[in-house]
C-alpha cells in the first residue's frame, strides 16, 4: 500500500535535470508567453464561443468568459507556484509526484495524456471547420469528407449522423504538425511566434473593427437561458436544462467556454525547455493567461453586439458575424487569421503532451523504451510524438468536436482541481521549501480555484462524468497492471525534503 503514496524527492527531480537525456534550454520569457498565448487562443474563441453563446448563455456569454477566465486565474496561480517549485518536465503530473504521491501523480498524469490528446483532435476540427471557410470562397469540399460522421443536437437532445464519413483535413493537418514536431522544439517555436503574431493581429482586427457593427440590442435579452446552469450526475439543479437534460445559463457556458483557457498550463510542462524556469514559467502562465482573458471579454462583447444571439452562426461564428455585416473580405482575413491561429494552438497542444509522457516513462511509469526516447539527433520525445499524432488524427477525423471539447474540460478541470488541493498539501508538509513564486492569500485562492473547478464540472453535461470514469479506470488498470510493477521509486521508502528545507531546520 505505502507504494501507492510514495513520492518523489525535489532534490531527484533536480537531479534528473542533469542527465544527458535532456531536452535543449532554449525558452526565454517572452517565447515562454508565446508558447502559452499559442495554445490558448483557438478553436475555443474561434468555433466554440458561437456553440456557447448560440446554445447554452446568449450574451451572457461575456460573463461566462468572466466566471472561467477568474477560475483559471486561481488555478494559473497554483500553477505557477508548483512550476517554481519544481521546474521539470510533466507539469501537474510531476507535481502530484512531488507531493501527494504515485497514484495520484498516475491518476493526474493519465487525465493530462487525455486532456493533450482530446484537445488536440478538438482543435483539429476548429481548424477544418474555418479552412472550410476559405476554400467556400472557391470550391466546396465534397460533403463526405468534410466533418465527422455523427454529432450531438441540442435540438433534439440526441446524436445524429451529418451524412458525412470523416474529416479529412483534420487529419492531414494534425499528420503535417506531427512531423514538424518531430523535427524539432526549436522550429517549432519559432514557427508558433509567427502565428501567434499574426493571430493577436486578426484578434485585435474583430475587436476594433467588429465594434463599429455593434448593435446594442442584440445584447438584449442579455441572459436569456438564465444565470446559472448546474447539474449534479445529469440532474439540473440550479436553471434551466435542454432538450437533451444538459444544463444551460451563463454557468453552463462558462464550463464550454473554459475550453477557450485550456493551454495556460501546458507552459508549465516546457520547464525543461526554460533557461530560467522559477521565474520565467510564472511569468509566461500568468501573462498569457491575463492577456487571453481580456481579449475573449472583448470578442465576446463584439460577436453578441454584431449578431442576435440566436443568428450566430455555430461553425465559423466570428467570421461569419463579419459576412453578416456585409464585410467580405473581413470574413476572408477572418477565417485565414483563424486558421493560422488555431495551427499554433494545435502545435502546442500537441508539443505538450509526449512531454507529459516522457516525464512517466522515465519514471518507469509507461514504458521507458518507447516513451522516454529521446531522438539523438532532433533532441525529441520523437515515438510518442508520432503515436500521438496518430490516435489524434484518428479521433479527429470521427468524432464531433463539441463531444471532444467537454470531455477536455472536465479532464482539465479535474487537474486543476488536484494541482490546486496539491498546493495546499505542500504548503502544511513542507512549509519551508524555496517557493521563488507565492500563491497570494493562500489558502483562500488554492480553496477558491478546487471549488470553482468543481462548480464548472457540475455545469457540464452528465456524459462527461462517465466518460471520465471510464477514462480513469482504464488508466489505473494500467496503472496496476504495469505502472506499479515497473515503477523507478517502488523500492524507495525515504521521504523527501525540500530545497531550503535542510537549511530552514
Ligand atoms: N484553448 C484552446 C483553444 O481554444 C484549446 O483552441
Amino acid at each position: 500500500m505505502k507504494h501507492l503514496f510514495i513520492r518523489k524527492s525535489i532534490a531527484q527531480l533536480h537531479a534528473e535535470m542533469e542527465s544527458d537525456n535532456r531536452l535543449r534550454r532554449i525558452l526565454g520569457p517572452v517565447r515562454l508567453t508565446s508558447l502559452g498565448i499559442g495554445c490558448i487562443i483557438g478553436a475555443g474563441i474561434f468555433v466554440i464561443t458561437g456553440q456557447a453563446a448560440h446554445d447554452k448563455a446568449g450574451p451572457a456569454i461575456m460573463v461566462s468568459f468572466a466566471v472561467a477566465g477568474l477560475a483559471c486565474v486561481f488555478a494559473a496561480l497554483c500553477y505557477a507556484e508548483f512550476a517554481s517549485l519544481t521546474p521539470v518536465a510533466g507539469s501537474a503530473y510531476t507535481y502530484a509526484y512531488a507531493t501527494l504521491g504515485e497514484l495520484a501523480a498516475w491518476i493526474i498524469g493519465w487525465d493530462l495524456l487525455l486532456e493533450y490528446t482530446i484537445a488536440s483532435s478538438a482543435v483539429a476540427h476548429g481548424w477544418s471547420q474555418y479552412l472550410q471557410e476559405i476554400l467556400g470562397t472557391f470550391m466546396q469540399l465534397p460533403h463526405a469528407i468534410s466533418k465527422a460522421p455523427f454529432d450531438y443536437s441540442p435540438e433534439l437532445g440526441r446524436i445524429v449522423a451529418t451524412g458525412s464519413i470523416l474529416d479529412l483535413p483534420a487529419i492531414l493537418v494534425t499528420a503535417t504538425l506531427t512531423v514538424i514536431l518531430v523535427l524539432g522544439i526549436r522550429e517549432s517555436a519559432g514557427f508558433n511566434a509567427v502565428m501567434v503574431a499574426i493571430k493577436l493581429a486578426v484578434v485585435l482586427f474583430v475587436i476594433v473593427v467588429g465594434a463599429f457593427y455593434v448593435n446594442p440590442a442584440n445584447w438584449k435579452p442579455f441572459a436569456p437561458y438564465g444565470w446559472t446552469g448546474v447539474s449534479l450526475f445529469g440532474k439540473t439543479i440550479f436553471g434551466k436544462s435542454g432538450a437533451g437534460g444538459e444544463p444551460l445559463g451563463a454557468l453552463a457556458g462558462a464550463a464550454i467556454i473554459f475550453f477557450a483557457y485550456i493551454g495556460f498550463d501546458s507552459v508549465s510542462t516546457h520547464a525543461e525547455e526554460a533557461r530560467n524556469p522559477r521565474r520565467d514559467v510564472p511569468i509566461g502562465i500568468l501573462t498569457s493567461l491575463l492577456i487571453c482573458t481580456v481579449l475573449y471579454f472583448a470578442v465576446a462583447a463584439v460577436l453578441t453586439g454584431m449578431v442576435p444571439y440566436d443568428r450566430i452562426n455555430i461553425d465559423a461564428p466570428i467570421a461569419d458575424a463579419f459576412r453578416q455585416a456585409g464585410l467580405p473580405r473581413a470574413h476572408l482575413l477572418i477565417s485565414i487569421g483563424a486558421v493560422v491561429g488555431i495551427t499554433s494552438v494545435l502545435l502546442v497542444l500537441m508539443l505538450s503532451q509526449p512531454r507529459v509522457m516522457l516525464a512517466m516513462a522515465r519514471d518507469g511509469l509507461v514504458p521507458p523504451n518507447v516513451f522516454g526516447s529521446v531522438h539523438p539527433r532532433f533532441r525529441t520525445p520523437w515515438i510518442s510524438q508520432i503515436v500521438m499524432g496518430c490516435v489524434v488524427a484518428t479521433l479527429a477525423g470521427f468524432l464531433p468536436l463539441r463531444i471532444l471539447a467537454e470531455l477536455v474540460n472536465i479532464g482539465t478541470l479535474l487537474a486543476f482541481v488536484v494541482v490546486c488541493a496539491a498546493v495546499l498539501v505542500l504548503r502544511a508538509t513542507h512549509p519551508h521549501a524555496q517557493r521563488p513564486f507565492r500563491v497570494p492569500f493562500s489558502p483562500l485562492v488554492p480553496i477558491l480555484g478546487i471549488l470553482s473547478s468543481l462548480l464548472l464540472m457540475c455545469s457540464l453535461p452528465k456524459e462527461n462524468w462517465l466518460r471520465l470514469l471510464v477514462w480513469l479506470l482504464v488508466g489505473l488498470t494500467v496503472y496496476f497492471s504495469y505502472g506499479r510493477t515497473h515503477s523507478a521509486l517502488r523500492n524507495a521508502t525515504q521521504q523527501p525534503a525540500l530545497p531550503g528545507e535542510v537549511n530552514a531546520k
